[in-house]
């Protein structure tokens, strides 16, 4: 038998106050939002941050006068949530400072550190960073990336959505003039950076491991003129040392775990003198709540494939240690130009959206240990 429990019910006074709090203070991530205008309700469910499996919050408006004087005591005082962290001292500081109330010191007890604070309403939660060997939650799950992908591909490019706009000119600014290169695009979905590339005179190789992005792509206008193949960039590349000029990635680096392969595989690719631009969801993302997610136009859930919050250091740390000489790295915020073309960019003008890594192999050099697996 195999039986998970997937919902808590958190009695709220009002949906969006309570969005605001857990998804703005504490940065969990809404999951689903949808209205049940038959009942005059909403189903809103949020999750912790960092795409662990787990158990979900339903968030509950209180709707009788029995049910609003629960609100914030349908535990009876007592700690009824307990949130696992990987590191409470990151968590405790980050969560001071945005105002969210403590009720102690972080302490140490035998099972881990622990500290307690209150929620919006009062509700009590322990924040645990489990002690070695007393750890219950599971790493990061990506085993939905490709199939979460393969679902988003019909609405994929209709989806308004800020990063990408951001990121397109961002990129290809950063990758200059490509006509007569051979240039490789990983991680390509519907294409968007390697149909442009060969509109501009490139010869383009472009993979992805969702055949469902793979065939939006396929199906768009000077497709022919792009090699789309599927492959999963958790294995080697399949193409022989130094056969291309440019290697572009977007957006795909969340949806990694380890990075050292897929940036030993990017410079082994290059010839020498050849540069990588590789974009990226900045980190601060996730501290709004934001990961690559969608709605699906069928059930009207969203969804979330599965990412990973990798540091900008960890990105950078990866590049160097494949052997990348780094020309820059650029951290981009949404602007109030960008708010007016993408209204969805609005809520994060200020705030880092994207990071850029341009690399380029030096001639010469090779790293001491160009595995790949890392
Ligand atoms: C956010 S989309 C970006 C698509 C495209 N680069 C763009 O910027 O529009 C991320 C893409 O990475 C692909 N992807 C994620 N993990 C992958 C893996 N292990 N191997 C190959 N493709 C992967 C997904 O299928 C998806 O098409």
């Amino acid at each position: 038998m195999a039986q998970t429990l997937a919902l808590v019910t958190l009695l709220v006074h009002d949906y969006d106050e309570a969005l605001d709090w857990f998804v703005g203070r504490l940065g969990f991530v809404p999951v689903e939002d949808r209205p049940v205008p038959e009942q005059g309700k909403r189903w809103v469910v949020i999750a912790p941050p960092g795409g662990r499996p787990g158990c979900r919050l339903l968030l509950a408006r209180a709707s009788t006068p029995d049910q609003q004087a629960l609100v914030g005591r349908q535990l009876g005082g007592r700690v009824g949530f307990f949130l696992e962290t990987d590191d409470l001292a990151r968590d405790h500081a980050r969560w001071q400072a945005a105002g969210v109330r403590f009720l102690e010191a972080p302490r140490r007890e035998p099972y881990g550190e622990v500290v307690v604070f209150a929620d919006c309403y009062g509700n009590r939660w322990d924040l645990l960073q489990p002690a070695p060997g007393h750890a219950r939650a599971t790493p990061p799950s990506l085993d939905g990336v490709r199939s979460g992908y393969d679902r988003w591909a019909a609405v994929y490019d209709h989806d308004a959505n800020p990063l990408l706009a951001l990121e397109e000119s961002t990129l290809r600014a950063a990758l200059g003039a490509v006509a007569g290169l051979d240039l490789l695009d990983l991680g390509t979905g519907t294409g968007r950076h390697a149909l442009w590339a060969a509109g501009a005179g490139a010869r383009v190789t472009a993979l992805d491991f969702s055949e469902g992005m793979l065939a939006q792509a396929r199906a768009k206008p000077g497709a022919d003129r792009v090699r789309f193949l599927a492959h999963d960039l958790r294995q080697p590349l399949p193409f022989a040392d130094a056969c291309f000029d440019r290697v572009v990635s977007g957006l795909v680096l969340e949806h990694l775990e380890a990075l050292d392969g897929f940036f030993a595989e990017a410079r082994r690719v290059l010839r020498p003198g050849g540069r990588a631009v590789v974009s990226a969801m900045h980190p601060a993302m996730c501290l709004r709540g934001s990961q690559a997610r969608f709605t699906d136009p069928d059930s009207g859930l969203v969804v979330q494939p599965g990412s990973v919050a990798h540091s900008v250091g960890a990105f950078a740390m990866a590049a160097l240690r494949a052997g990348f000489a780094v020309r820059g790295i650029g951290e981009h915020a949404a602007d109030e130009a960008l708010a007016a073309r993408v209204p969805r960019a609005a809520r994060y003008v200020g705030w880092p959206m994207l990071v850029l890594l341009d690399l380029a192999r030096p001639a010469g050099f090779e790293p001491a240990t160009p595995t790949f697996g890392g």
